[in-house]
């Protein structure tokens, strides 16, 4: 995929000055207090996530710290919201993980008890796919949702875990970044049509492609928060300013209620220094924006895809599932 598109285009702001201009900390207007409290009932902000083993997080991750003062995510805030949640995983990059976690965070969310629909933005299909489902016995898939105003609810398909729901992508979502330019509306197409059928659903969990292309950008328009995913490896901050530029764009211009800007770190060995420094320079930089749970490497996580089932049914003691239902535990505030 190409990067085609950008966002939306800066002229159209009339006030893209610092980022001081943030409205930092302050909860959109009609926002209620109880929105925004952070359900964390037996435990207090800096508790300690039990972490998978070996997973080895540094613990000076805890300290909630406000970020520095240039930090490019400056005014998100870093709460639990009201359920329904509609994240999307998003990273430019390919391969750093977006994919493993919407389908292993989903999954560990309906295991939970929550209603979770899974939206697969990539044209690869990966989520698709790795949930068992073949793309080629789709009629309809999100492609039909985004370009034919085909109702979001006929291309849901259930999985093998219960209450957890993906609308699936197939190839013909890679003509989709040339097709909607011309489009009426076409930053907000997933988002009319996931209005409509929010209501099912707690948590909607849209699989980003590898671009910040018009595909990400209707993911970033319909959610109401953004996590990404980093790679505990070199690099792993290399483009990371950019996308929270293009989150903050489209936030300012696009979509207010794009409150929370979450980061999870993920393919974290604890046996080089590097994860750790990684780890340590995220924190340093993002803070409490950061989640406690990080996702150790695991090579069942890469083995699960294959035999199309989430990590929590192919291997549910395997670290990077215990992690996986971790890391749901604390993005739901669940202790
Ligand atoms: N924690 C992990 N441990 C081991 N392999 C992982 C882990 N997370 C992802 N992978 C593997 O890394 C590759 C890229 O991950 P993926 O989730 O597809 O990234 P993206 O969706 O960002 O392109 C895949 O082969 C996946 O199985
Ligand atoms: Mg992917």
């Amino acid at each position: 995929m190409t990067d085609l598109e950008s966002p939306p285009e800066p002229e159209q702001t009339p006030t893209l000055q610092a980022e001081g201009d943030l409205p930092t900390e302050a909860p959109p207007e009609e926002e209620s207090e109880e929105e925004f409290v952070t359900e964390y009932p037996e435990e207090p902000e800096d508790r300690q996530v039990e972490e998978p083993k070996d997973a080895d997080e540094p613990t000076d991750g805890q300290a909630p710290t406000t970020g520095s003062e240039d930090s490019p995510a400056e005014g998100f805030v870093r709460t639990t919201p009201a359920l329904p949640r509609v994240i999307a995983l998003a990273n430019q990059k390919g391969g750093v993980g977006k994919t493993t976690t919407t389908v292993n965070l989903g999954a560990a969310l309906a295991d939970l008890g929550y209603r979770v629909l899974l939206i697969d933005l990539d044209p690869q299909g990966n989520a698709t796919t790795g949930l068992g489902i073949n793309h080629h016995d789709l009629d309809v898939t999100i492609y039909n949702v985004l370009l034919q105003d085909v109702n979001l609810d006929e291309c849901v398909e259930p999985t093998e875990v219960k209450g957890l729901f993906i609308a699936p992508a197939s190839l013909d979502l890679a003509g989709s970044e040339i097709e909607l330019v011309t489009a009426f509306s076409r930053e907000s197409k997933l988002k009319r049509a996931l209005d409509e059928v929010i209501d099912d659903y707690d948590y909607v969990l849209i699989d980003c492609p590898p671009s910040l292309g018009l595909l990400t950008v209707n993911a970033l328009v319909a959610a109401t928060e953004v996590m990404v995913p980093i790679q505990c490896e070199y690099y792993a901050l290399e483009g990371l300013g950019q996308l929270t530029r293009n989150v903050d764009l489209i936030r300012r211009n696009l979509n207010a209620s794009l409150e929370i800007l979450n980061i999870v770190l993920v393919m974290y060995d604890g046996r080089t220094k590097l994860g750790e420094q990684v780890s340590d320079e995220v924190r340093g930089h993002y803070g409490s924006r950061v989640c406690r749970v990080v996702i150790p490497r695991n090579v069942r996580l890469s083995e699960a895809p294959g035999f199309g089932q989430p990590i929590t049914t192919f291997d549910p003691s395997s670290r990077g599932a215990v992690a996986y239902k971790e890391l749901a535990r604390e993005v739901s505030g669940v202790s």
